[in-house]
Parts: structure tokens; sequence; C-alpha cells
């Protein structure tokens, strides 16, 4: 699997191994607490995974690994390109290849947000900003490369991660540590899922005889706003700085869609793993399993 120092991918590794034989690949970040086999490979180069895989000879490949950041792609657009769509053109041919099932890992910024009504698999893709746009490149990549497929398109993801900088939660409570005024959106809609539940999803449907587009989402609609006031809440931490903001008052580049909302529906069906809404998931958590640094009060 890919990705195993992100936040994602942190949680889809310490799942994998001991259930399967994994090879865990990051690029430069070495996350502890992951037992079993972990190795850095950059993913733009083609020989080396080439060389690596053809070594290990997976029987799935779980693509975590991207640049994940849309405003850093956007700053960045060569690099997106490059860890977006060309390491996965290469992971692709490799599973065609090696015969392997590949798993990649998408994302709800592939849609504009226009459609009023949650999303379904088969929906028309437009995606607003580039790494939207890389990331539909690298679905379209991989249904044509490779012979057994999977793409599971995510929203927004909360929980730990290895860097302790990438999860929802995680940048609040960072925001909130300094002090700093935080706008947050009442009419941007996401269905935020948590990691662990995710990974779950993820591993599940790898590991099965499934096939195809899969949304994999929280199954709860909130707003930015809601989102925030529910983690800052849910572990008492201050909310005066939490402020209630509108997104035809703050100019937004990249662009993002105003109302993504992923229907799950095909994959509750399908998974006995359940994708809990933020309010239900957060009910479950203490503070030490989720974000782990709480501002201080
Ligand atoms: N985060 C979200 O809210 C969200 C929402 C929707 C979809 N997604 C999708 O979910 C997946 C996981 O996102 P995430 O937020 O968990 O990612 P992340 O925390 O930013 O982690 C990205 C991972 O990719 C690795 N990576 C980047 N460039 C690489 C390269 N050249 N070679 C090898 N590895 C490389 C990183 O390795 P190092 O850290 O070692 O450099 C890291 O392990 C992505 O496909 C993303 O598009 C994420």
């Amino acid at each position: 699997m890919t990705g195993a120092s992100g936040l994602l991918g942190s949680h889809v590794a310490r799942l994998a191994i001991g259930r399967f034989d994994t090879l865990g690949l990051f690029q430069s970040f070495r996350p502890a607490n992951i037992p079993g086999r972990l190795e850095s490979l950059d993913l733009t180069d083609a020989t080396a995974v080439r060389s690596r895989l053809d070594v290990f000879r997976p029987e799935f490949i779980v693509h975590c690994a991207a640049l994940a950041d849309a405003d850093r792609a956007h700053r960045e657009p060569d690099l997106a390109r490059r860890v977006n769509v060309d390491a996965t053109a290469t992971l692709a041919h490799c599973a065609r290849r090696l015969g392997a099932k590949m798993l990649f890992v998408s994302t709800d910024l592939i849609f504009d947000g226009r459609k009023g009504a949650p999303y379904i698999e088969d929906d028309p893709p437009c995606p607003l900003s580039l790494y939207g746009q890389t990331k539909l490149d690298a679905e379209r990549i991989v249904r044509a490369v490779c012979d057994t497929w999977l793409i599971a398109r995510t929203s927004l993801i909360v929980g730990p991660s290895p860097r302790g900088n990438r999860g929802v939660d995680e940048k609040l409570a960072a925001v909130l540590q300094q002090g700093r005024v935080v706008k947050l959106f009442v009419d941007e809609f996401r269905c935020p899922v948590v990691a662990c539940d995710l990974a779950a999803a993820i591993l599940e449907l790898a590991d099965s005889p499934h096939t195809g587009v899969f949304h994999l989402a929280g199954s709860e609609r909130l707003s930015r706003y809601e989102i925030g006031m529910r983690i800052a809440r849910r572990f008492g931490w201050p909310t005066a700085t939490l402020e209630a903001a509108s997104t035809r008052d703050v100019p937004i580049n990249p662009p993002r869609p105003a109302d993504l909302v992923l229907d799950s529906g095909k994959a509750r069906s399908a998974l006995k793993t359940q994708l809990r809404g933020l309010t239900e998931a957060l009910e479950s958590l203490s503070e030490n399993s989720w974000a782990g640094r709480p501002p201080a009060c």
C-alpha cells in the first residue's frame, strides 16, 4: 500500500499489517507506531517502483499516496500531475502486469457541487480545481489500464495523522492553539468521514470480489462551521474564535464546490463496515484516540 505516512494511509497500514503480508510505502516521513514492513519509495521514480513491485508481487495495491493538499496542487501543478497522475499510471501498469487488483483512493472534488443532491457513482464529473482534475485524470487511467480495479471516492477526512497536521480536527486544534480567529463557512457542505472507518471500508473493499467505483463518505451532511463546532465542543476546546462566515464574503482560490455530498448507499449495501456520521463517530472516540493534541483552554 502507498501513503503509509499519510492521514488515511497510516490507518490503512495499521489495519492491513497483521491481516495481510503488507508492504507499506512512504516517501519522506517514516511513521512511528506502525509495526511491519515500511519502506521509502518515491512513486514518481517509475523504474524504482517497477523494480520493487516486481520483487514484492502484490495481490492488491491500495494507493492512498497523493499530493492531497488542493492549495499546494494549485501552486505546484507540475508536481501535482507527477504525483497524482503519472505515479498512479505507473502503479496501474504494474497492477496489470502482475495481475494485481488496484484500489485507487479518489476525491469528492472531481464534482463541482452544483447538482443540488447527493452524488452517485455514475454522475458526470466536473472538477473545479487542478487537484480535482488530477484525481479525475488518474481515475480514468486506472479504469483504462487495470483489469481489476476499484475507485474509492471520499470526502473530508477527520482523525489523527502521523505528522499531526492533516486531519480536519488536527488543523482546527492547531489554529485554536494559536488563538487565531477561524472563519468557517456556514454555506459549504461536506460529509466528513473518520479515518478509521474509511480505512476499514477500503480494506474490506480491496479484499472482496467487488470492483468499480464506490463512494465512501460519512453519513452526515454538515457545513464547515458545524464540523468545526462539533469537534471543538466534543473535546471542550474554546469556540470563541470560531466565526461563522459565508463563501460569498471570502474569496476562495482555488475554487471549491459549495455543496458536495457523496451518496454512499452502494457501499453501505455492499460492506459490513459502517461509515458513521461525524457526530456519532465523535461520541465513540476519546480525545487520546483522536487528535491527541487539544489546544490549551
Ligand atoms: N485528506 C482529505 O480530507 C481527503 C479528502 C478526499 C480524498 N482524499 C484522498 O485520500 C488519499 C489520502 O489523502 P491524505 O490526506 O491521507 O494524504 P496525506 O496525509 O497528505 O499523505 C500523502 C501521502 O502520500 C505520500 N506521497 C506524496 N508524494 C509521494 C511520492 N512522490 N512518492 C511516494 N509517496 C508520496 C506521502 O508520503 P510522505 O509523507 O512520506 O512524503 C504521504 O504518505 C489521497 O488520495 C487524497 O487525494 C483525501
